[in-house]
C-alpha cells in the first residue's frame, strides 16, 4: 500500500513516519525544500521524543521518503492526507488556503482512484469544500477520474506524538462511501485497535469530534482554573478540591490542573474557531467564550502575584524563569503562557533570566528575541535574582536543590505557576511560596 502525506509539520511528519513504521509506503511532501533537505539528512523540524529516530529508520529502509513534488508523489497512492497548517486568519477563523491549494493540486495530478483525507484540524465543511476543489481541477482537465474525500482528523499530545499515533486511545474517520472506508480500514489495521476504537461516522461528525475534544479539555482546564481563583480568595487549596472531584469517575482526574493557562497550536487556535463557526451560523458558543477569556487572564495571575508581593513597580528587580515552552517535552512555544509573563514583567520594569530544557533556541528565534537573558542551567538562571518563576513543569525542575536556591536567591520567594511543590515543605525551608488556587 502507498500513501501521501502532504505537510511535514508536527501532524504530518509524525503520521507519515508511523504510517511507515508498520510498514505502508509512505511519501512525505512539503513546498519547503529546505525542510525537505534536512529530513533527509535527519534534521528534525521539530522536537519530539521518539520522532527521529523513526524517521531515520523508516528513510534509511526506504519505506519513507521525501519530496517536494506532490504530483509525482500521489501517482498510485491510494490515500493522501492533507496535513498543512490552518493558521487561524486575522477574525480567528482557520484560513483553509493552504488545504485548498492542496486538494487543487491532487485534483491537477492524481492519476487514479484516492482517498483525500484531511488529517489537518479544519472547520466542520472544510470536507465539501475539499471535494469541490479537487472536482472543479479535475473538470478543467476534463477528467473523469473517481475519488473521495475522508476526515481523519488527529489526537496527537505534543511531547507523545509518536506514542500516541502507535498507539491511540481512538481513531475518528469521517468518510462518504464504502469504498473509501474499506480502504481506510486496510490502512489502520496494522495498529490492531479493538472494534470499537476506530469510529466511522460522516464529515461534519468527524470534523465537530476533533474540535469538540479541545474544547472540552481546554473547557476543563479553563473552569478549573477559574475555580482556583476562588479557592484563594475563600482560603481553600486547589490542588486538594482538584483530587477530591477527580475521584468521580464521570469527572476524571486529568485536565483539571490549575496553572498559568492553556497554550501550544491546538487549544487557543481550535477554541477561537469554533467559537467563529458558530458564530457564523448565527449561534453563540458562550460555554467557550468564558473557556478563552478566562484563559486569557490566567495568562497574567502569576505576574499579578509577583506585583502583590514585590510591588507594581519592578525596576531594579531580576527573575529568574524556569521553562518557556507552553508545555514539558516539547520546544513548542507557540501562545505559551512564558510569552505573556515575560512582556509583564518587563512592562513592569523587571529583567528576566530565563532557562527551558529544549525551547530556548526557539524562544530565542522567534517567540521572545533579546527580551530575556537566556542562561546556561536552572541554577544559572538563579544567580542574583529576586525570585524564582516556575512556568513549565519540565520534570528537572521537580526536585530541585533547595539549598543552591538558598544560595542564589536574593530573596526566598518562589513563583510557583504549575503548583508542583509542596507549600509546607517549603515554608519548613525557609522560602515563601505562592501557587495557583492555594
Ligand atoms: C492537545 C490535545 O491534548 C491533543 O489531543 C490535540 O490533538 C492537540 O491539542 P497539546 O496541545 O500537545 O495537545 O497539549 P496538551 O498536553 O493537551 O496541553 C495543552 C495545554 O493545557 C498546555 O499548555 C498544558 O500546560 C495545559 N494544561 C493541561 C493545564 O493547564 N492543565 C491540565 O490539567 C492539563
Amino acid at each position: 500500500m502507498k500513501i501521501t502525506v502532504v505537510g511535514t509539520g508536527y501532524v504530518g511528519l509524525v503520521s507519515g513516519a508511523c504510517f511507515a513504521d508498520v510498514g505502508i509506503e509512505v511519501v512525505c511532501v512539503d513546498i519547503d525544500q529546505k525542510k525537505i533537505d534536512k529530513l533527509k539528512k535527519g534534521v528534525m523540524p521539530i522536537y519530539e521524543p521518539g520522532l527521529e529516530e523513526i524517521v531515520v529508520r523508516n528513510y534509511q529502509s526506504g519505506r519513507l521518503t521525501f519530496s517536494t513534488n506532490l504530483g509525482e508523489a500521489i501517482q498510485d497512492s491510494e490515500v493522501a492526507f492533507i496535513a498543512v497548517g490552518t493558521p487561524p486568519g486575522e477574525d480567528g477563523s482557520a484560513d483553509l488556503k493552504y488545504v485548498l491549494a492542496v486538494a487543487d493540486e491532487i485534483g491537477r495530478t492524481m492519476n487514479d482512484y484516492i482517498v483525500v483525507a484531511t488529517k489537518s484540524t479544519v472547520p466542520v465543511t472544510t470536507g465539501c469544500k475539499v471535494k469541490k476543489a479537487i472536482q472543479d481541477a479535475l473538470d478543467k482537465r476534463g477528467s473523469d477520474l473517481k475519488f473521495a474525500v475522508a476526515s481523519n482528523p488527529e489526537f496527537l499530545k505534543e511531547g507523545a506524538a509518536v506514542e500516541d499515533f502507535l498507539k491511540p486511545d481512538r481513531i475518528i474517520i469521517g468518510v462518504e462511501d464504502d469504498r473509501a472506508e474499506e480502504i481506510m480500514k486496510r490502512l489502520y489495521k496494522p495498529f490492531q485497535l479493538s472494534g470499537d476504537r476506530i469510529i466511522y461516522m460522516d464529515i461534519p461528525s468527524a470534523e465537530m469530534t476533533k474540535y469538540t475534544a479541545n474544547a472540552m479539555l481546554a473547557t476543563k482546564i479553563s473552569f478549573m482554573n477559574d475555580i482556583a481563583n476562588l479557592c484563594e480568595l475563600v482560603g481553600a487549596d486547589a490542588n486538594m478540591v482538584r483530587s477530591g472531584i477527580g475521584s468521580d469517575p464521570r469527572i476524571g482526574n486529568k485536565f483539571i490542573y490549575p496553572g498559568v493557562g492553556y497554550g501550544g497550536s491546538c487549544f487557543p487556535k481550535d477554541v477561537k474557531a469554533i467559537v467563529k463557526t458558530a458564530k457564523q451560523y448565527g449561534y453563540d458558543l458562550r460555554v467557550l467564550e468564558a473557556v478563552e477569556a478566562v484563559n486569557d487572564d490566567q495568562k497574567y495571575k502569576l505576574v499579578h502575584k509577583v506585583k502583590k508581593h514585590f510591588g507594581d513597580d519592578l525596576s531594579g528587580k531580576t527573575f529568574a524563569m524556569w521553562g518557556l515552552s507552553f508545555k514539558p517535552n516539547t520546544d513548542d512555544m507557540r501562545e505559551a503562557p512564558a510569552i505573556v509573563i515575560i512582556d509583564e514583567l518587563r512592562a513592569a520594569g523587571a529583567k528576566v533570566k530565563a532557562y527551558d530544557p529544549i525551547a530556548m533556541e526557539e524562544a530565542k528565534e522567534v517567540y521572545v528575541g533579546d527580551k530575556v537573558t537566556y542562561c546556561k542551567d536552572a541554577y544559572d538562571a538563579c544567580v542574583d535574582a529576586d525570585a524564582l518563576l516556575l512556568v513549565t513543569e519540565w520534570s528537572e525542575f521537580r526536585i530541585p536543590s533547595w539549598s543552591a536556591l538558598n544560595k542564589l536567591l536574593n530573596n526566598k520567594v518562589i513563583f510557583d505557576g504549575r503548583n508542583i511543590y509542596d507549600r509546607k515543605y517549603l515554608n519548613e525551608l525557609g522560602f515563601t511560596h505562592y501557587g495557583i488556587g492555594v
